[in-house]
Order: structure tokens, then C-alpha cells, then sequence
């Protein structure tokens, strides 16, 4: 599917702005073609603008758990947002992250669904909505996350918040609230790439895995015959979603510009991961660093 096909109807602009580049020689590495990537890549930024971020340019190395542990022992909870287009690899990265992080994930698209599989008055409105592809209003979406995110597991264990803030005016409610991540994990996925997956995406209505019948097949024939479609993963349903979304990127991404790690998104999911588990690690390493100078 070419992106003009994509873009038919669309009047925003496609084009996700860019990251700050803390420095030149931190910028990813140029790749012409993106399932050729060996070795991860992304752009860090620091946490706060005045704190100077030193990154390794080297992959993960095979301590970055224990890496992890030891700068968790000290500090606060990881705070971790994940955005991206639809189908980017959000709920995927999610599932990975969590298993190493035990961070709590709470996705603002499986709370919308789950109201909708109750079927209740927010249920019923918010489908209208996402069957055009359109943000469910605020009224529905912010305090059903904050809820989520004030909940004790989340304050305990960290959070990671998934599709969520999608507007300007989401993001100012969370900052409203004082509620702000250490780190905004951007996936960046070519158009034609966002729709094959969106097609080819399975769920299983049992674990909650996701599955997509051609990279992540399912394991064996009895979960094939159990996999279900969501109801807005057509083609012609994913061009209103990317729509939204391009409507709304660019002031997202301005609320969070100082914390924001641009992850290449385009290879294969242990690669992304690669990418997203380097710069969490460096996250938690730069908390215990700063945890410690305040501690002296
Ligand atoms: P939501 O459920 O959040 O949908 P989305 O943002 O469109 O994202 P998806 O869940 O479709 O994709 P994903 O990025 O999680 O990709 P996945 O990992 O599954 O929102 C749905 C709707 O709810 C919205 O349209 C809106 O109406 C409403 N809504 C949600 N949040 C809202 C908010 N804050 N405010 C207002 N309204 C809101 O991967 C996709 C497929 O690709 C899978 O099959 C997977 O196996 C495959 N895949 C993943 N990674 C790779 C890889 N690296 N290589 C190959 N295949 C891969």
C-alpha cells in the first residue's frame, strides 16, 4: 500500500516531528532498509533539560538487568510512556517491557474496550467513536487513566501507560495532576508498514496475547481457532485512526520533547526491544546517579 493511498481524505500533516538530538553522534544510524537494522538505535534525550545525559553508544550489554535491579533498589518507580501510530508495536513493546520491568501497563485503548465489553454507558459511547476512528472524548479517557495510574500497583511498581496522553489537552490534564514520566518511548513506523500489521493483527481472547498471522503466528492450532479481529482493524478503519493520530502527534510530542526516545519501530520486535530496554536502562542508571549526588 503506497502512503498517498494512506494520506486520501487526510488534511493534517504525516510527518512526525522530529526529536531533539542531544548531540549529534547520538543520532540513530541512517539504514535504507530498516529490517536490515543489527544493532539498536535511538535518540536519547535527558530528563530534565539541565541534567547531562552521557550515553553509551554500545549495545545493551548482557547485564543490563542486573543494571536495572540495582538502580531500582534506590530510586522511584519507573514512570514510562509509549506512543506511537496505530499498530506501531505499542501493545507488543508493552508485553516486553513489563515482563522485564513488572512495571504495571495500563492501556488506554484495553480500558476502553473493556467498557465496551461491559456494556456500559461509556462503552456504548466510547465505540461510536472509535468505530470512525476519532479520539473518545475526555470526559470518558482522563479520569478513567488517572484513576488507573493513581491506583497503589501502579504507584508501587511503576507504571507504563500506553496511548495515552493523545491530545494536547490530555497531556496538560496529566501535568495538571503532577502526574509526569522519566522517559516518552516514540515508535517510528512507516506508513505502508502500520497498515500490514493492522490487517494481519489476531488476538487471543484468552492470555490477551497479541498475534499477527504472519510475524507473530500463533503457537499451535488451538489458539489459531480462538484468535479474534478487533473491530476497527480494517484498511479503511486504520486511514481514520492515522488521520487522528497526525492531527494530534505533534503536540503531544511538545509536552514531552525534553524526555522523548525515538525507537525505530520499523524491524523485528526483539530488535525494538533492544532499543526500548537501552534506554529505560540508562533511565534507571541515571536516576540512581542522581539519587546518589542528592543522598552526598
Ligand atoms: P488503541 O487500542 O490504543 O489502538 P492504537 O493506538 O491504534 O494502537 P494499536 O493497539 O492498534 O496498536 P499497537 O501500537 O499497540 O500495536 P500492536 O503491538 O498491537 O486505541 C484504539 C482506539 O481507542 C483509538 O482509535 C481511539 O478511538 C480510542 N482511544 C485510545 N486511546 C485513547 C485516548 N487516549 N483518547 C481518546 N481515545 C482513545 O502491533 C500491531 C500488530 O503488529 C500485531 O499483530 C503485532 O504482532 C505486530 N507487530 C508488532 N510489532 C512488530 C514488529 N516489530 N514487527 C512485526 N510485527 C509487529
Amino acid at each position: 500500500m503506497q502512503m498517498q493511498m494512506l494520506l486520501l481524505g487526510c488534511t493534517s500533516s504525516f510527518t512526525l516531528s522530529p526529536c531533539v538530538s542531544l548531540s549529534p553522534s547520538l543520532s540513530p544510524h541512517p539504514n535504507p532498509n530498516p529490517f536490515l537494522l543489527s544493532r539498536p538505535s535511538f535518540t536519547p534525550i535527558p530528563l530534565r533539560s539541565n541534567q547531562p545525559l552521557s550515553l553509551s553508544k554500545s549495545l545493551p550489554s548482557p547485564n543490563a538487568t542486573n543494571l536495572f535491579v540495582a538502580a531500582s533498589a534506590k530510586a522511584e518507580p519507573l514512570k514510562v510512556i509509549i506512543s506511537g501510530a496505530p499498530a506501531s508495536g505499542k501493545g507488543t513493546q508493552c508485553e516486553l517491557i513489563t515482563q522485564k520491568y513488572g512495571l504495571v501497563h495500563i492501556s488506554a485503548g484495553d480500558l476502553l474496550r473493556a467498557e465496551i465489553a461491559n456494556a456500559s454507558q461509556n462503552g456504548k459511547l466510547a465505540k461510536e467513536y472509535m468505530e470512525k476512528g476519532q479520539l473518545v472524548p475526555n470526559e470518558i479517557v482522563v479520569m478513567m487513566v488517572k484513576e488507573r495510574l493513581l491506583q497503589p500497583d501502579s504507584q508501587q511498581r511503576g507504571w507504563l501507560l500506553d496511548g495515552y496522553p493523545r491530545s494536547s489537552s490530555q497531556a496538560a490534564a496529566l501535568e495538571d495532576y503532577g502526574i509526569r514520566p522519566d522517559v516518552f518511548i516514540l515508535l517510528d513506523v512507516s506508513e505502508d508498514i502500520l497498515v500490514e500489521r493492522v490487517v494481519g493483527r489476531r488476538l487471543d481472547p484468552l492470555t490477551g496475547k497479541i498475534y499477527h498471522l504472519k510475524y507473530s503466528p500463533p503457537e499451535n492450532d488451538e489458539i489459531a481457532s480462538r484468535l479474534t479481529q478487533r473491530f476497527d482493524d480494517t484498511e479503511e478503519k486504520v486511514k481514520l485512526r492515522l488521520c487522528t493520530h497526525h492531527e494530534n502527534v505533534d503536540d503531544v510530542l511538545s509536552v514531552y520533547k525534553d524526555i522523548t526516545v525515538k525507537v525505530n519501530g520499523n524491524v523485528a520486535k526483539e530488535n525494538v526491544f533492544a532499543q526500548i530496554d537501552a534506554a529505560l536502562t540508562h533511565v534507571a542508571e541515571q536516576r540512581k546517579v542522581n539519587s546518589g549526588s542528592l543522598a552526598a
